[in-house]
């Protein structure tokens, strides 16, 4: 598929009383790529995506999604449009089953869910939308699995299945490699680069080694504001991300 631009961020600025939780920062999310968001703790990143997804507002700039202003967007409107997210924390309905978190999700875009969803051929379509969903997230056989019971990295592939099953076209991602292990982390990988073909991925994500092996372009961000953006190889040799990530052990963990 075509790269096509979905989301356009024009220095968008988030404050929190005297503090500046993002500074006019500027994100392209173009379909076919995965865009890594890196940065410190307390950097930024989350707020950035809060802002993309509708969770916060912008205090100023512009948020345009296939060249249409969504910046007013409530969080509602935003996933209406195709924009979803995943949380740093695991967001999920523990008690529930795989295909039932799923269908859910399925179910929450569309507009007066509980009216529609009485009718059953579109409750079918909605499991039928989870089952695919939960396939292509990697999570094959087991829509019966009661959630809270799952690893933790299944619980993150979970949370990708329920943004697959609203329809998202830009998927933003906190941290969905967190906590996890090396054989989780791999089977996340892939599936975000599947993921990749057909979507917009925005990233963030404190592994460098994962973020270089999957990224297509990196945008460090250091005290709320951009300090770098552009290609993996760019970023490698981008000066002020050198002084800025290159710790103690000349590595590039945070
Ligand atoms: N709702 C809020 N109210 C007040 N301050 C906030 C709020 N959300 C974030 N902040 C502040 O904004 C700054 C950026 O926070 P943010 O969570 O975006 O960073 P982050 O890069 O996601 O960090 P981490 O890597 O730890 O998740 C921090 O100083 C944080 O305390
Ligand atoms: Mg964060």
């Amino acid at each position: 598929m075509d790269n096509q631009i979905l989301l356009t961020a024009s220095n968008i600025t988030k404050k929190y009383g005297g503090l500046v939780a993002n500074q006019d920062v500027n994100l392209v999310l173009e379909r076919g790529k995965l865009h890594a968001l890196l940065g410190p703790n307390g950097a930024g990143k989350s707020t950035c995506i809060n802002m993309l997804s509708g969770d916060a507002m912008p205090t100023s700039g512009k948020i345009e999604f296939l060249g249409q202003d969504i910046t007013q967007y409530k969080a509602a409107q935003r996933s209406q449009v195709g924009i979803g997210r995943s949380y740093q924390r695991t967001n999920i309905f523990p008690q529930f089953t795989v295909l039932e978190n799923v269908r859910l999700a399925a179910q929450s875009r569309k507009q007066e869910a509980a009216k529609i969803f009485k009718k059953a051929s579109s409750l079918i379509w909605a499991i039928e939308k989870a089952h695919l969903s939960i396939e292509e997230a990697g999570l094959r056989g087991r829509d019966t699995s009661i959630a809270g019971l799952m690893s933790h990295g299944e619980q993150r592939q979970l949370e990708i299945a329920m943004v697959l099953a609203t329809d998202a076209q830009v998927f933003l991602l906190d941290e969905p490699l967190a906590g996890m292990g090396s054989d989780e982390s791999e089977k996340m990988v892939n599936v975000l680069k599947k993921l990749r073909e057909t979507k917009a991925i925005l990233l963030v994500e404190h592994d460098m080694d994962a973020v270089f092996a999957v990224a297509d372009v990196i945008t460090v961000m250091v005290n709320g504001q951009v300090l770098a953006s552009g290609s993996p190889g760019q970023i490698k040799n981008n000066a002020a991300v050198q002084e800025a990530y290159l710790g103690q052990e000349g590595s590039f963990h945070v």
